[in-house]
């Protein structure tokens, strides 16, 4: 069973180079509806656990460290079939690979500082939510 919602964050390098209102409209655009959104800084604690199933990779120092360098817009959003949908809107995690229109090949530095993440599956976006919001955030 898919579930409608995902979760996403506009990272440190978009925030940083002023692209919070462009992403939020080609979210829109999509035809998401954000039910939850805030703009808010990762402590290293909070990005250790937020990316602890990537703990054992090569990069999960340089991830961490990126993750937690400025703030960041952390969002649930609804839409049917969220997760695949805003995975597609996204594009590929390198965006040299991301297919034209995506918002990493619009907006993304490289894949270590690629925009936005979104979630990989339902349990993982009702996962990653729920360390951001707390029921009462959710509308
Ligand atoms: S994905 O999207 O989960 O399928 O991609 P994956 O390759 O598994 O990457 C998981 C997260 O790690 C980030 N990533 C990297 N960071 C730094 N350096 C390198 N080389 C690198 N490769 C991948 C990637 O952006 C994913 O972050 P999120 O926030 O999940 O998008």
């Amino acid at each position: 069973m898919t579930t409608n919602r995902t979760f996403t964050m506009i990272k440190p390098d978009a925030v940083e180079n002023g692209h919070i209102g462009a992403i939020l409209e080609k979210i829109s655009s999509a035809g998401f509806k954000i039910v939850a959104m805030k703009y808010t800084q990762l402590s290293i604690r909070d990005a250790q656990e937020f990316y602890s199933i990537h703990k054992e990779r090569p990069f999960f120092g340089e991830l961490v460290e990126f993750m937690t360098r400025g703030p960041i817009v952390a969002a649930i959003l609804e839409k049917d079939n969220a997760v695949e949908d805003f995975r597609a809107l996204i594009g590929a995690t390198n965006p040299a690979e991301a297919a034209e229109g995506t918002i990493r090949k619009l907006f993304a530095t490289d894949i270590a500082e690629n925009a936005v993440h979104g979630s990989d599956s339902d349990e993982n976006a009702a996962i990653e939510g729920s360390f951001h919001f707390s029921g009462r955030e959710i509308y």
